[in-house]
């Protein structure tokens, strides 16, 4: 059997731009994700140019990563940037007090980070150390990076290699202050981010995003505290809300689940929306006109660690339920694209809701990895409007719409539709109405797999990735679509 699902989407109209930052990835001293993940060094036997995986760097570089986070999480509020400079045999190794105590080198650093952002193409998104750092290290730090003229700081840059100042888009004023960033109360973190933006000075005509400290997940106070004591002193705020279920204490597994967690996590990740409405809501009190940003930049599925694997290290593997989850998340942000400008799956590789695993010399994408690819075209593209009727899916007392979609014109002129069907069973037909599309071509591609936990392994690293999608038809402005259930597909219409 399927279901059936109607749609309008109006390229007549316009809702803004959805920003290509949105779709930002993370990167922290955690587990595998910088060393193993990214960094293996110069004289590693893996394949490498200047110490970084070239088989991670040419995935990454393929997906388009607009901005890249670094270097925490929790990790950023204990970091102090002169460890990661200069000789990497003069750099002091440090304890990661937060993920496992383990030794870092200081291998990967400044120079390290930005080098690799700059071949990336991704705007460099930094987080300062507020937890346990001072006002003129943080300050210390950007002059370092982004003065073009005759300073201490700017020639010990020079002197290690690097001639020109670095671009720094973005810049967190602490990480997660509420909790690992020094347990603060929001009443005195407002008050730091004060006296900390105050040195965060542009140098040398960069322009950089300061970013405070926003709420945990659905945390309203905090965001109201800010708003009251700092206002429109703040260009940004963050966010971070995980998919957790059914508790912290007791997470699910990332694969070999039934339907049952399948329905849970993803209607659970729907609280994404409601996190945004609770920031959105002070905001909006302040800056009716959507001045100050709300950056997501920890967002994604938190699950049990891999069996065998440090519980620190938070290993986990991808399904194809979270390349839904990606979806139908990436969904709510272009739903909110006035507010929500910049966000950042957590993490880019080993750790968390990865898009890339790596074992040894061997790498894997994973399903939520072609996600991201197939949703490249939405970045910077124009947001247009879309009335949806959905059937819900229900399953055990979890519910959420079968169908979540989202529509977007590129520069070119095509009209991209994304389709996520979350029902584990049926598929879904789609009779979509186009407004204002002159295009009468259809092409896709579609993700799915047998399996609601199918996943990619060393072994067999293709059971979950795009296939060609042959379902959809387009005749007189209307489209029709059966999405296979536990589905994604993306349509292009041109
Ligand atoms: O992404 C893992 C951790 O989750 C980050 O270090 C922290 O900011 C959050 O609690």
């Amino acid at each position: 059997t399927a279901g059936e699902a109607t749609a309008v989407i109006r390229a007549d109209q316009e809702v803004g731009k959805i920003s290509r930052h949105v779709y930002g990835h993370f990167a922290e001293h955690l587990g595998r994700c910088i060393y193993d993940g990214i960094w293996v060094g110069k004289d590693s036997s893996i394949p490498n140019t200047d110490g970084v995986r070239n088989d991670v760097f040419d995935a990454l570089k393929k997906l388009e990563v607009p901005n890249l986070r670094w270097p925490g999480g929790c990790f950023a509020d204990d970091y102090h940037w002169r460890d990661g400079i200069g000789p990497k045999d003069q750099r002091p190794k440090r304890i990661n007090m937060h993920w496992g105590q383990v030794t870092d080198t200081n291998a990967f650093g400044t120079h390290e980070f930005l080098d690799l952002c700059e071949k990336l193409g991704a705007d460099a998104y930094l987080a300062g150390n507020v937890g346990s750092g001072t006002p003129d290290e943080m300050r210390d730090w950007l002059e370092y990076m982004t003065f073009d003229g005759d300073s201490e700081l700017a020639n010990l840059r020079r002197q290690n290699g690097r001639e020109e100042p670095w671009k720094v888009p973005f810049f967190g004023v602490g990480n997660e202050n509420w909790g690992c960033g020094g347990n603060m109360r929001p009443e005195y973190y407002a008050d730091l981010y004060r006296r900390y933006a105050t040195y965060c000075r542009n140098f040398s005509g960069d322009r950089i995003t300061l970013v405070a400290c926003g709420a945990n997940g659905h945390d309203a106070n905090w965001t109201k505290v800010m708003t009251e004591r700092i206002g429109r002193r703040m260009p940004a705020i963050s966010l971070h809300y995980y998919t957790v279920y059914p508790a912290w204490a007791n997470k699910t597994t990332a694969t070999g689940f039934g339907e049952k967690e399948w329905a849970a996590v993803l209607s659970e990740c729907l609280r994404m929306r409601s996190a945004i409405g609770n920031a959105e809501e002070s905001l909006d009190e302040i800056d009716p006109n959507n001045r100050i940003g709300l950056y997501v930049d920890e967002w994604g599925a938190w699950y049990q660690n891999e069996p065998g694997t440090p519980g620190y290290a938070l290993y986990q593997q991808n399904s194809l339920r979270d390349a839904l989850l990606a979806g139908i998340t990436l969904h709510i942000f272009h739903e909110h694209n006035d507010r929500v400008r910049v966000a950042n799956i957590a993490q880019v590789v080993n750790v968390l809701q990865a898009m890339i695993l790596t074992d040894g010399d061997k790498m894997l994408l994973t399903p939520s990895y072609h996600l991201f690819e197939m949703y490249r075209v939405h970045h910077d593209a124009t947001r247009l409007p879309v009335e949806l009727e959905s059937p819900e899916y229900s399953h055990e007392g979890h519910k959420l719409p079968a169908v979540s979609l989202s529509a977007s014109r590129s520069k070119e002129g095509v009209v991209n539709v994304s389709i996520v069907n979350a029902h584990a069973s049926e598929a879904m037909d789609l009779t979509c109405t186009l407004e204002g599309v002159d295009g009468d071509q259809v092409s896709g591609r579609v993700l799915t797999a047998d399996k609601l936990d199918a996943h990619n392994t060393f072994d067999a690293p293709e059971v979950v990735a795009p296939t060609a999608f042959n379902d959809a038809k387009l005749d007189a402005g209307k489209l029709s679509v059966r999405v296979p259930a536990h589905s994604v597909v993306v349509l292009s219409v041109e």
